[in-house]
């Protein structure tokens, strides 16, 4: 698939325009957990989100998801707003315990309905849905069972999909797996930085493994439950990782640090197994042997029909030991442990140039690098930038308009890496910008702001900022403009 230059009338009075190969996919994503609220409301059960947010000390003023955008309620209100602004595509997730409470057994009738309509309404309205079965909120019962950590978990995933894509999968075309399992794993059971809170670095490894094989499984299941013409997907948080100098120790630094953010996902998913580098670097962790169990790889390797990217900024290392002087930036929260098992003395940087809110250097050549990377490596797999955009410090104007021009350059930076990537032979499908609204940062509570639009959270009133409308545009025409 080749963009090319538009060669339309816009493209004429504009001629730097950028057009998008016809059927591209414009669309915008939430998660269940950061936006519908309702947490106590139709038979949903707490998930260790909920456990950890009402833990004092895990979020940011004590932020919860109890009420958060209200999506819930407000649904309908919320697909209007998508339909007006043009998206073509939504990407929400799945509450499991929403709609499995225990994480076992039957469903919960009345959590399935919500999905029902949600979807109902998006195709009403000309949208298309895009489905994500879990989006780190796994039901607390099971984290009590061991959570990511046993070989239950990925079980009870692979029976939570099958209750899912046969109540769905008639309308659903798009499926995902799982949303940034590295987070799961490596925030979740290392740093702790995210629910569940646990620091082990043994944890975290046979999460991430218990990680693949629940997707590997629930591939099986959506195989054999969807219609042929469903996609399939998994979103990986794909780091592209820089470097600091040329030293090798500084390439070591950044070879460790592709193995465990990177390669630990993509080398079993893509078919090429665990990568040896990374059973070297961590097999005094855990033992890889016993983890990994004969028809493991079979099952993790199963075709999927697009990988899903999420991209915010580059990740920049050194080796903390040649150059201990050089100021260091942990972009994923304060911990005293790293999510990094293995890589120990590797040291984090920030890259150069402008920042946003959450402190993430903007450098859209990273997105470039990323998706032409994967290019290379895999020419035959298709992405979607399922992930892309900026938290900034917004704030309603006098006017009563949220001008945030700093996400709109960002916005164009990144999309036009995705137009060049797209010229130079990598096969993007679609890119989805987080967020649609204002919401819940996982540990930054509601003090990050990723919206296109507004939330104002006493209220709950909805208000497109400046980059909605100038999204918009570009969704309609399927151009980024000059
Ligand atoms: C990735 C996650 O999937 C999403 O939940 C989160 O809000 C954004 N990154 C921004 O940090």
């Amino acid at each position: 698939m080749t963009a090319v230059r538009s060669q339309s009338a816009e493209a004429a009075a504009s001629p730097a325009a950028l057009r998008f190969p016809p059927g591209f996919v414009w669309g915008a994503a939430t998660a269940a957990y950061q936006v519908e609220g309702a947490a106590a409301e139709d038979g949903r059960t707490p998930s260790i989100w909920d456990t950890f947010s009402h833990t004092p000390g895990r979020v940011l003023n004590g932020d919860t998801g109890d009420i958060a955008a209200d999506h819930y309620h407000r649904y309908r209100d919320d697909v209007a707003l998508m339909r007006d602004l043009n998206l073509g595509a939504y990407r929400f997730s799945i509450s499991w315990s929403r709609v499995q409470p225990t994480g076992r057994g039957p469903a919960v009738q009345r959590g399935l309905d919500f999905y029902r309509r949600l979807v109902d309404e998006l195709l009403d309205k000309g949208v298309t849905p895009v489905a994500t079965l879990y989006h780190w909120d796994l039901p607390q019962e099971l984290e009590d069972a061991g959570g990511w950590t046993v070989r239950e978990t990925p079980e009870r995933f692979a029976e939570y999909a099958e209750i899912v894509t046969r109540a769905l999968g008639d309308r659903v075309p798009y499926w995902t797996t799982l949303n940034e399992p590295w987070c799961s794993a490596f925030l979740g059971y290392g740093s702790g930085v995210h629910a569940p809170g646990r620091t082990e670095p043994e944890s975290a490894l046979r999460a991430a493994h218990h990680l693949n094989l629940a997707h590997g499984r629930a591939i099986g299941v959506l195989r054999s439950v969807l219609p042929a013409t469903a996609r399939t997907s998994i979103t990986l948080n794909l780091h592209q990782v820089r470097a600091h100098s040329r030293s090798d120790a500084d390439l070591d630094a950044a070879r460790r640090i592709d193995a465990v953010g990177n390669r630990v996902f993509l080398g079993p998913i893509l078919g090429d197994g665990y990568p040896e580098d990374l059973l070297a670097d961590t097999g005094h962790l855990v033992d890889w042997d016993a983890l990994v169990r004969p028809g493991d790889l079979e099952e993790i390797s199963r075709p999927i029909d697009l990988l899903g990217i999420n991209y915010y900024t580059p990740t920049l290392v050194s080796d903390g030991r040649e150059s201990p002087d050089l100021p260091r930036e942990d972009g994923h929260g304060a911990s005293d442990h790293s999510p990094w098992p293995g890589s120990e003395h590797v040291a984090f940087h920030l890259s150069p140039g402008e920042t946003t809110a959450m402190r993430w250097a903007v450098d859209a050549t990273g997105l470039y690098d990323l998706l032409m990377r994967v290019h290379r490596e895999h020419p035959d797999v298709a992405m979607m930038v399922t992930e892309n955009g900026a938290a900034y410090d917004d704030y309603i104007s006098p006017e009563g308009t949220i001008n945030d021009p700093r996400r709109i350059a960002y916005l164009r930076g990144h999309l036009s890496a995705v137009h060049r990537a797209l010229a130079d032979g990598a096969d993007v499908r679609g890119y989805f910008l987080w967020s649609l609204l204002d919401n819940f940062e996982w540990s930054y509570g509601y003090s990050k702001r990723f919206g296109a639009v507004y939330v104002d959270f006493g209220t709950q009133r909805r208000i497109p900022k400046q980059s909605a409308h100038w999204y918009a545009e570009v969704a309609r025409d399927n151009v980024l403009p000059d």
